[in-house]
């Protein structure tokens, strides 16, 4: 991490933030939303234009308009004193342009150069921050018409261009790798940022210092101690009907597992670095992703793709994927994935990773969860209590675990045995719990803030991209051939059963979050 870290920036680092894309929803649900905070935190100096950049034709006072709603509705602040958003939102600017077109970017530049010279003074080189809140098809052509229409900056001052590009980067390994070369040739890899949100999460970032930060559990995370580890991405959701085209071309595990779960995974699995610096950290990443080995040799076994069936819940009538809007009705793509991977390395060799995501799952949750080995003897009878502490009669012995929640309910929580108080040995089950405060900050705060100091630790390599792909592409593979069709699953069901064998041919079996 970088020095600059936990600094606002400083009044020598001047940004235009220019967002391609201004009139989505990605503008107006998150990344607005977070350049308020940050201003409002303090974190945003008062002078930084923002432009929003888009086709539409639109006024500044517009587009003021429109953020104003947005930040209301989506922003951690609720509603906004009118004197604040004057404040703030006369930063606010509104630029159209057709991103595919050359022309259009020359007088971008120029009117970006005006407000810089207007707002910081005529010599002064600000920085500007380009997110790409836009398909993923227009991506090169529009850091190419960038380049050419005059934001390229010169060798020795490549941090004056910072490009942050949502995902999905391609839709599998040859385009992802088409689209990282691309970029690569327009731009120094130090001036993309990858996004995946999840690494913004606060929830996220403290598992590596909670790992290497705390001196007694590095050394029993390793195959000695460790049974096995699961992660779970869960949404009670099901396909949200703007996004029935994107998902139906995509799947569970191009859109939350290639990119989001092995995150998780590399976090809770890497080594420490040397130091900790973003290429560094980054580094021990690639070396997880490139550990990677699958459950077993047929790809049936070790990964499990699933799709729901409509049902009931709560008492009201819900549809299955097929009957979403613009999903085929005879669609073949996952809804759900599980899978059984090994990170083959010296310290977790033959411990299984169980990995699951899905949609219309009963809750949404995200959680890591290392279940230690049993202890070697147990000689106690264990009561197993309720949360409230309620002895709920005698179970067989219990592992410790150590669980990472990532979200809702964020905590870190070791689960213990102890003594059951009253005159006999039994244990009882008991947690050690540490219950992050509310109101955490959004990741889009941070990952914007880092852009702008120019920490990449929080962004996705080339590298690290490519071994993610690396590893799920025969998956993606297997799955296209038409003979393959997905486990169905009712809504509400923790996935098909084929997912609980992945566990249970070992005698393990899922957590229920
Ligand atoms: C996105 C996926 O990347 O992450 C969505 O495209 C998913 O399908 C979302 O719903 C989940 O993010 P979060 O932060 O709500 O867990």
């Amino acid at each position: 991490m970088s020095e600059a870290e936990n600094s606002p920036l400083q009044n020598d680092q001047r940004h235009s933030i220019l967002i391609f894309g201004a009139s989505g929803d990605l503008t107006a649900r998150k990344l607005m939303p977070a350049l308020f905070t940050l201003w409002s935190e303090g974190f945003l100096p008062d002078d930084s234009p923002i432009f929003g950049v888009a086709r539409r034709e639109k006024t500044d006072n517009e587009f003021r308009s429109e953020m104003r709603i947005a930040v209301s509705k989506y922003g951690r602040q609720g509603e906004i004193p009118d004197d604040k958003w004057q404040k703030f939102s006369q930063r606010l600017f509104y630029h159209r342009l057709d991103l595919d077109t050359l022309e259009g970017y020359v007088g971008l530049h120029a009117r970006v150069e005006e407000t810089e010279a207007e707002v910081f003074g005529p010599d002064v080189a600000a920085s500007r921050v380009v997110y790409l809140a836009i398909t993923p098809s227009l991506f090169l052509a529009s850091v190419e018409n960038l380049c050419a229409g005059g934001f390229k900056p010169t060798h020795d001052e490549t941090h004056r261009l910072r490009v942050v590009v949502e995902k999905p980067f391609g839709r599998d390994l040859s385009s992802s790798l088409e689209l990282s070369a691309g970029l690569n040739r327009l731009l120094d890899e130090s001036q993309i940022y990858r996004i995946d949100h999840y690494l913004g999460k606060e929830t996220v970032q403290n598992i590596l210092l909670f790992r290497f930060g705390n001196a007694i559990f590095e050394p029993l995370l390793n195959r000695h101690h460790v049974d096995h580890i699961q992660i779970t991405m869960s949404e009670n959701q099901g396909i949200e009907s703007s996004r029935g085209g994107y998902y139906d071309t995509s799947g569970a595990l191009r859109d939350v597992l290639q990119n989001h779960v092995l995150q998780l995974l590399c976090l809770v699995a890497m080594e420490p670095p040397a130091v900790f610096l973003g290429d560094q950290i980054r580094d021990e990443k690639v070396k997880v992703l490139e550990s990677l080995r699958p459950g077993s040799d047929n790809i049936n076994e070790w990964a499990i793709a699933g799709q729901y069936v409509g049902g009931t819940l709560d008492g009201e009538a819900v549809n299955g994927y097929r009957q979403e809007s613009r999903v085929a009705p005879n669609s073949r793509r996952e809804t759900f994935v599980g899978m059984e991977v090994y990170v083959d390395n010296w310290r977790w060799a033959q411990v299984p990773f169980y990995l699951r995501t899905g949609k219309r799952l009963p809750e949404r949750v995200t959680e890591i969860a290392i279940q230690f080995k049993l202890p070697p003897m147990h000689p106690f009878s264990t009561v197993e209590c309720d949360s409230n502490g309620e002895d709920c009669g005698l179970v067989g012995s219990r592992p410790n675990s150590l669980v990472f929640r990532i979200q809702p309910e964020e905590s870190i929580t070791l689960s213990c045995s102890v003594k059951q108080p009253g005159h006999q040995y039994n244990l009882a089950r008991q947690q050690l719990k540490y219950q992050y405060p509310h109101g955490l900050a959004e990741a889009y705060e941070r990952l914007l803030l880092d852009v702008m100091r120019g920490d990449s630790t929080l962004f996705t390599r080339s590298d690290e991209l490519e071994a993610a792909w690396r590893f799920v592409q025969p998956v993606l593979d297997h799955w296209e051939t038409d003979k393959h069709q997905p486990d169905f699953y009712q809504v509400d069901t923790w996935g098909p059963q084929a997912a609980d064998k992945l566990l249970s041919k070992s005698g393990r079996e899922w957590r229920e979050p």
